[in-house]
């Protein structure tokens, strides 16, 4: 992938139409993983084709599962059973995607082979010990580099313990990392959430006919089930419809219908916190497809202003704050942020790189160690660098839609690892985006 993408999107515009944005992430990595691992064959419909999910895709192959597709959003698995993978030739290499790396660890800690993962620049500096330290308490072998990073090598062990784990922070890709693992362990494996976080690897087990059980805060597996093939149809991604919220929100004028949007209650912040402050959403045509509450979503342009967002909410929106940030800066009054430290270890520091384009843009943004203050105010054009992260890339885009100058935005390749034909897309509805190679 090339690095030196560049988005150049010209100031203001309204967004209208009715579209559906691609297949959420987080659905399509699970899908491929528990597919893989059930006996059957497993047809998964609206897949992520971003390189994120491909990646996850292309590890499973590498570990000798029959995969057809995707075309055209399709996805066909001829599932192997649990202890039907095989060692991969080299390297699992995972590019931009933590949710691939922190998951496949716990699927992979208690397999009879040895295994190395790997990734790209971004994801060899996210902290893995998060997912490394409970695993070894689970009786793992598992090596990092000293730092707690990528590369991290897994080796064969004689069987894993079950473990019962307070997570140290609210964090899905741990709680999921720890529940796989969970499947090839003796014993219930439990994990107690300090906040709810999303919940699909929880409700996609259920549907591949595996108990997870529930007490409160915790989530339990017992090792030593089946996961039985099944028909996953992943709707649209919340989080990719995340940034055409905000876009029809600040846009004068807008009026945009997104179909099909996965409206779990664990990833559904972005709609709370936008309607706090002001933003006139509509929720239709509510329904449940395949364990998953999805609805279609009405946004019309809307003044909004300045809130302290509630901490609850953080967790629930934690993919979704660079486009909430663009909303903050368009809002009147000041927006607060805080108990979102997360942020500093995600694809990019979310934080700094966000406050420094919203700066070059001269809008008042303080960070903070565990979020931000924003101010509301008159966007200029300018140019911004994204770090290679795909939400700040598109969150500038967006911000465009009230700018007062064109907006350059660097090292957009990435957008490609969530959001395949983001541009055009974009385009289509109204955002004067244009995409060229420097
Ligand atoms: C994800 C969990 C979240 C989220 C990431 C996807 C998942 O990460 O930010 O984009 O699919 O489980 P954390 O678990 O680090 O919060």
């Amino acid at each position: 992938m090339s690095s030196n993408l560049q988005f150049t999107v010209g100031p203001g515009g309204r967004l209208q139409g009715d579209i559906r944005v691609p297949g959420d992430k987080s659905i399509s990595h699970r899908s491929i993983m528990l597919g893989s691992l059930a006996r059957g064959i497993t047809r998964i419909s609206g897949f992520l084709e971003g390189e994120d999910a491909l990646a996850t895709l292309r590890a499973f192959r590498a570990m000798g599962v029959e995969i057809q597709g995707p075309d055209d959003g399709v996805v066909i698995i001829h599932g192997v059973g649990k202890d039907g993978l095989q060692a991969p030739e080299d390297a699992l290499d995972l590019g931009n995607s933590g949710t691939s790396m922190r998951l496949l660890s716990g699927l992979l800690a208690g397999q009879g082979f040895e295994v190395t993962l790997i990734g790209d620049e971004s994801l060899s500096r996210r902290p893995m010990q998060r997912v490394t330290e409970p695993l070894k308490l689970m009786g793992a072998e598992i090596n990092t580099t000293p730092k707690g990073t990528a590369p991290l090598i897994i080796r064969p062990v004689d069987g894993l313990r079950a473990i019962d784990y307070p997570l140290p922070v609210a964090s899905a890709q741990v709680k999921s990392c720890l529940l796989l693992a969970g499947l090839y362990a003796e014993g219930e494996t439990w994990v107690t959430e300090p906040a709810p976080t999303r919940d699909h690897t929880e409700r996609m087990l259920r549907g591949f006919g595996y108990d997870v059980m529930q007490d409160g805060p915790r989530r339990g597996v017992r090792g030593g089930g089946e996961l039985v093939a099944c028909e996953i149809d992943v709707p649209a991604d919340i989080s990719s419809a995340a940034f055409f919220l905000v876009g029809a929100c600040i846009a004068p004028e807008s009026d945009l219908t997104l179909r099909h949007v996965g409206m779990n209650p664990t990833r559904d912040g972005v709609i709370n916190i936008l309607r706090l402050m002001g933003a006139r959403i509509e929720v239709i045509n509510e329904r449940e497809v395949g364990g998953e509450p999805v609805a279609d979503l009405r946004v019309r342009s809307a003044g909004l202003k300045g809130i302290r967002i509630p901490q609850d909410q953080v967790p629930l929106a934690i993919d979704e704050f660079p486009a909430l940030f663009v909303a903050a800066a368009c809002a009147e009054g000041e927006t607060v942020l805080t108990g979102a430290g997360e942020l500093r270890v995600k694809e990019s520091d979310r934080i700094q790189v966000m406050a420094d384009g919203l700066q070059a843009l001269g809008i008042e943004a303080e960070p903070s160690a565990d979020g931000i203050v924003i101010q509301g105010g008159r966007m200029s054009g300018g140019r911004v660098d994204s770090h290679g992260d795909h939400r700040i890339a598109m969150a500038f885009a967006m911000a465009a839609l009230r700018a007062s100058g064109e907006i350059h935005i660097d090292d957009c390749a990435n957008v490609n690892t969530s959001f395949p034909g983001f541009a055009g897309l974009a385009q289509s509805v109204g955002l004067q985006v244009s995409q060229k190679d420097v």
